[in-house]
C-alpha cells in the first residue's frame, strides 16, 4: 500500500532512529513525558496465597511448602523443579531461567539464571561449510547446550529468600521423578514429535522413549536418575551440581558426544542478582527483566511511548494502531543494541528515556500504519511454543514471577548420563551468524555473538505491575511474543481486568518484521480489523499462543486472584 507523505515518514524516521542523539534533538520542543512518581510500597499481607503455573502438579507442589512454613520463594523452588519433572519440554534443571521478585519488606530484585556459553565455545560449530547456519549443532545435542543455570537460580534463591532447606522445597520434585506421574497429552505429543532425535541419543531414548515408545496415556512414568540428581542439589546445594559426580557425569557424557565443556565452565557458573528495568505507567510500577532479556527494555520502550497517548479515549482501531506502531519501534532496537550486560554496553538510558519515547512518537502517523521498511531495518524474532511461566503471591505478600526455559521442545533432546538432565538448546539464541535468523527468525548483531561465558539474549519477561489498590504478576512463554503478550498483559490489568481476564484475552503481535501483525481468532471484531486493515496493516491469522500464568491482588479487600491460560488444559491457577 502507498502511503501519502511517505518520503516525509521516511525521512522523520531516519532522522529519528538512525542516532539516539537525533532523537533527543527531534524531541526538543515536543511534548514530554513525565515519569509519575512509584506509588507507595505495597504494605498489607493477603492472608493466603495465590499460584499460577501451567502444570497442576507444580502448583501443588508450590502449595505443599507453603503448608510446611515456606514463603513465595520456596514455593518458587519447588513448583521450578517439579516443573523441570513434569514438564520437561519446557524448562528444567539442564536449563536456565528469569525471575522478578519483590518482598514483603519491598525489596525489589531479578534473578538471572540464564546458562552461559563454555569457554570452549567456537562459533565455527554452528556454521555449515558455505557460512549458513548449522541448525542441527544449534539446536541438537551437547554443542547446543549452555551450562545450566536453573541448579544455582534455585540455591541462590533458596539461600537468600527463602526460610526452607532445599531437601524440604525440593521434595515434591524429587518424589514426582522417583515415584512417578502420569505425563499429560502435551508432554507425550512433544515426546512423539521429537522422536528422531531423542533416539540419536541413549541416554535420552531411555529417558523419554521407555520400551522403545513415548509413554502412553494413563501410565506412570518414573525417572530416577533425575531424583538423584536433584538429592544431590538439595543435599548439597551449589556443590550437588556443579562439582562431583553430578559435574563429572554431565562433562563426560557432554564430551562423549562431541561437546566441549569442563568441569570449570560448570564450577565458575554462578546465577546473578541484577537491578530489574522499572517503568511507570498510568500510576503503576512495573518491575521487569534487564538485559540479558530485551523483554523488559521493550516493554518499558513501549510503555513510554504510550503514556503519552490517551488509549482510554480512542475506538479499538485505533487504540490498536498506536500499540502496534509502539511495538514495531521498540522491536526495531531490541535486538540491535542488547546482549550480556557482562560483556557488552548498551544505550540502555537513550533506550529507557521518556525523551526518547517522545521523538518515537513523533513519527507515528494517525492513522496508517508505518511500513518496517521505512524504519531503518534491524533484526526480527519468530515465535515457539515451549518454555514455561508462574506466578506467586505468598500470605505475607512476597511475589515472585520465573519464566524458565530448555529453549525449543525438549531443549537438545540430549540427556547427559545417568545425571537424567535433559540438557538445553540455548545456544540457539546467540546470534550465531549475524543477520542470519535462528529458529524463531532471529536477526541478531555483534551484541549478541557467542563468547565463552557470556549469556544468550532471551525474551523472557517475568513481571510485576505494583499499584496503591492492585497488584499483578505476569509473564508467559513464546519467544518474541512474550514481550507482547506481557505488554498486554499490562494494558489489561491497568484498564482492570482480572487474572482470568488477562490470561484468556486474545492475542496480536507486531516485531517489526516481518512486518505484518499476528492475529489470533477473534481478538479484533470485523469493523476494527477492517479499519486496521485501512490504515495499512497486514492481519496475519495464527493458531493461538502462549501460555500465560498470571496472579493479581487486590489491596482494598486483600482477595487474591490466579489463572492459568485456558488455551492449554494442563495448568492450574489456584488460590488458597
Ligand atoms: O530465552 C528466550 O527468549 C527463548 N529461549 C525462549 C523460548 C520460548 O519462549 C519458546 N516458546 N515458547
Amino acid at each position: 500500500m502507498k502511503l501519502s507523505g511517505s518520503w516525509n515518514v521516511r525521512a522523520l524516521a531516519l532522522s529519528l532512529l538512525f542516532t539516539g542523539a537525533s532523537a533527543f534533538a527531534f524531541a526538543d520542543g515536543a511534548p514530554r513525558t513525565t515519569p509519575k512518581p512509584a506509588p507507595a510500597a505495597v504494605a498489607q499481607k493477603p492472608g493466603h496465597a495465590a499460584i499460577a503455573s501451567a502444570n497442576f502438579l507444580a502448583t501443588e507442589a508450590g502449595f505443599e511448602v507453603l503448608s510446611k512454613g515456606g514463603n513465595a520463594f520456596d514455593a518458587a523452588i519447588a513448583v521450578a523443579s517439579t516443573l523441570s519433572v513434569v514438564e520437561p519440554e519446557s524448562s528444567g534443571i539442564g536449563g536456565g531461567f528469569m525471575g522478578v521478585l519483590r518482598t514483603a519488606g519491598g525489596h525489589e530484585s531479578f534473578i538471572d539464571a540464564r546458562e552461559t556459553a563454555p569457554a570452549a565455545v567456537n562459533p565455527k560449530d554452528y556454521l555449515n561449510a558455505d557460512g549458513t547456519p548449522n541448525r542441527d549443532t544449534s539446536l541438537n545435542g551437547p554443542l547446543s547446550a549452555g551450562i545450566p543455570g536453573e541448579p544455582a537460580g534455585l540455591v541462590l534463591l533458596a539461600q537468600k529468600y527463602g526460610k526452607l532447606p532445599l531437601t524440604v522445597s525440593l521434595a515434591p520434585a524429587i518424589h514426582a521423578a522417583r515415584d512417578g506421574f502420569k505425563p499429560d497429552p502435551r508432554l507425550r505429543g512433544s515426546i512423539a514429535e521429537r522422536v528422531k532425535d531423542l533416539n540419536r541419543w541413549p541416554a535420552s531414548a531411555a529417558k523419554f522413549l521407555p520400551g522403545g515408545k513415548p509413554p502412553a496415556e494413563g501410565e506412570l512414568w518414573r525417572d530416577p536418575n533425575q531424583a538423584r540428581t536433584l538429592e544431590a542439589l538439595a543435599a548439597h546445594g551449589l556443590a550437588g551440581f556443579y562439582q562431583g559426580e553430578t559435574a563429572e557425569a554431565l562433562v563426560k557424557a557432554v564430551k562423549a558426544a562431541g561437546g566441549d565443556w569442563t568441569l570449570k565452565d560448570l564450577a565458575t557458573y554462578r546465577a546473578k542478582e541484577r537491578t530489574p528495568v522499572a517503568v511507570d505507567y498510568h500510576g503503576y510500577h512495573i518491575v521487569t527483566a534487564p538485559p540479558p532479556s530485551s523483554g523488559g527494555v521493550a516493554i518499558a520502550e513501549i510503555l513510554n511511548i504510550l503514556s503519552g497517548f490517551d488509549l482510554a479515549g480512542l475506538d479499538e482501531a485505533h487504540r490498536t494502531h498506536l500499540v502496534i506502531e509502539a511495538m514495531r519501534r521498540a522491536f526495531r532496537d531490541h535486538n540491535d543494541y542488547l546482549g550480556d550486560p557482562d560483556f557488552v554496553k548498551m544505550p540502555l538510558d537513550m533506550l529507557l528515556s521518556p525523551y526518547y519515547a517522545d521523538g518515537l512518537r513523533q513519527s507515528i502517523l494517525p492513522d496508517k500504519a508505518t511500513p518496517s521498511s521505512m524504519l531503518p531495518a534491524v533484526s526480527a524474532r519468530d515465535p515457539g511454543m515451549h518454555t514455561t511461566h508462574f506466578s506467586i503471591i505468598d500470605k505475607d505478600g512476597n511475589m515472585i514471577g520465573i519464566t524458565t526455559t530448555v529453549n525449543y521442545i525438549l531443549g537438545s533432546t540430549f540427556v547427559a548420563g545417568d545425571t537424567g538432565v535433559l540438557l538445553n538448546d540455548e545456544m540457539d539464541d546467540f546470534a550465531l551468524v549475524p543477520n542470519m535468523p535462528n529458529v524463531y527468525g532471529l536477526l541478531g548483531s555483534k551484541a549478541n555473538a557467542p563468547e565463552p561465558g557470556k549469556r544468550p539474549l532471551s525474551s523472557m519477561s517475568p513481571s510485576l505491575v505494583l499499584g496503591k489498590d492492585r497488584s499483578a504478576v505476569i509473564g508467559s512463554p513464546g519467544g518474541s511474543t512474550i514481550i507482547t503478550q506481557v505488554l498486554e498483559g499490562i494494558l489489561a490489568f491497568v484498564d482492570g481486568k482480572s487474572a482470568t481476564g488477562i490470561a484468556a484475552q486474545k492475542r496480536y503481535h507486531h516485531q517489526f518484521l516481518p512486518d505484518r501483525v499476528d492475529v489470533e481468532d477473534g481478538v479484533f471484531d470485523a469493523a476494527t480489523a477492517d479499519a486496521l486493515k485501512r490504515m495499512g496493516y497486514d492481519l496475519h491469522p495464527r493458531e493461538p499462543w502462549g501460555y500465560m500464568n498470571v496472579v493479581t491482588w487486590d489491596h482494598q479487600t486483600n482477595a487474591l486472584d490466579a489463572a492459568s491460560d485456558p488455551r492449554r488444559p494442563s495448568g492450574l491457577g489456584k488460590v488458597q
